[in-house]
């Protein structure tokens, strides 16, 4: 398969892009930045290409046409913490959405009317995560981003389902893994005593490995299932039912 992937020059994208590509498809990993692009080039080889891709710049969109991608996995996101009130003054909310949720959805449009243009199915994944399901205080911007990519893709799958797209939509709610990116959340957090709540709590959650959630990508990508909905770690992914199950809101 054509695989691309975005924010694939770290953490769970980056050892995604590198499963897919020992597995022989052809991965096309895409890199945020000039200097992130310009570091993993070395790396390429005949099943992993690199490439760059904001996907907040729409001319960088044009990757898309580049190739018929059998499947876009859209992972590229910005984790802000701190204080809701102050993230909100300071257009950072607005900041958090425009990457997690408008650039992801510009993304995903394109690639599905590329798809109906060229007559041709496709594949939609999406990386939301558990924690949209918890009310977290002073990481509020980030956490709601996740709550409305779950709802949007959700939506997305039913509408596609409706009007027999042939476009298969994936969620993928990872929990806490160790690539930095909770570490870059807590950053923006002021707040001492909550700052090191919140480290303690990723201290106990966080993976240390992230196959968990990349075995359950994988799955998501080569299967043929119309199963919609993929989690791990699997005591986090259970922890989560539970809390919807039991939560009064
Ligand atoms: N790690 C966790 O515990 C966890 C849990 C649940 C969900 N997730 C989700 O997993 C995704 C990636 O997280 P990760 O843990 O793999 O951390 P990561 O290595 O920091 O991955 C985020 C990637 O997105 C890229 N990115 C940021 N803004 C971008 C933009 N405008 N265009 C393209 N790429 C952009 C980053 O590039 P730069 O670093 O160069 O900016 C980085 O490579 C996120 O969507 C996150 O919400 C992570």
């Amino acid at each position: 398969m054509n695989i691309l992937i975005t924010g694939a020059a770290s953490g769970i994208g980056y050892d995604l892009a590198r499963v897919l590509a020992y597995r022989h498809h052809q991965v096309y990993a895409c890199c945020h930045t000039e200097a992130s692009y310009e570091k993993r080039k070395s790396e390429e080889t005949p099943y992993l290409h690199f490439r760059k891709l904001d996907i907040i710049k729409i001319e960088d969109l044009s990757i898309l046409e580049e190739i018929p991608f059998d499947c876009i996995v859209n992972h590229a996101g910005i984790a802000i913490g701190g204080r809701l009130i102050d993230r909100v003054e300071e257009g950072k909310l607005e900041e958090n959405f425009e990457v997690n949720v408008w650039a992801t959805m510009r993304l995903i449009i394109r690639y599905i009317k590329d798809c109906q243009k060229e007559n041709r199915s496709g594949k939609v994944l999406i990386t939301s995560s558990l924690a949209g399901y918890f009310p977290l205080p002073y990481l509020g911007c980030y956490v709601s981003t996740k709550t409305t990519l779950t709802m949007l893709s959700q939506i997305l799958r039913r509408e596609c389902k409706l009007e027999n797209l042939p476009i298969s939509v994936k969620l993928i709610q990872p929990g806490a893994y160790h690539t930095g990116f909770n570490q870059l959340l807590l950053s923006g957090v002021e707040e001492e005593k909550m700052y090191q709540k919140g480290r303690k709590l990723f201290f106990l959650l966080e993976q240390n490995e992230t196959h968990t959630i990349v075995n359950k990508m994988v799955k998501a990508i080569e299967s043929s299932s119309s199963k919609f909905l993929y989690r791990a770690p699997c005591y986090q992914a259970f922890l989560t039912k539970c809390y919807q199950i039991f939560s009064k809101v």
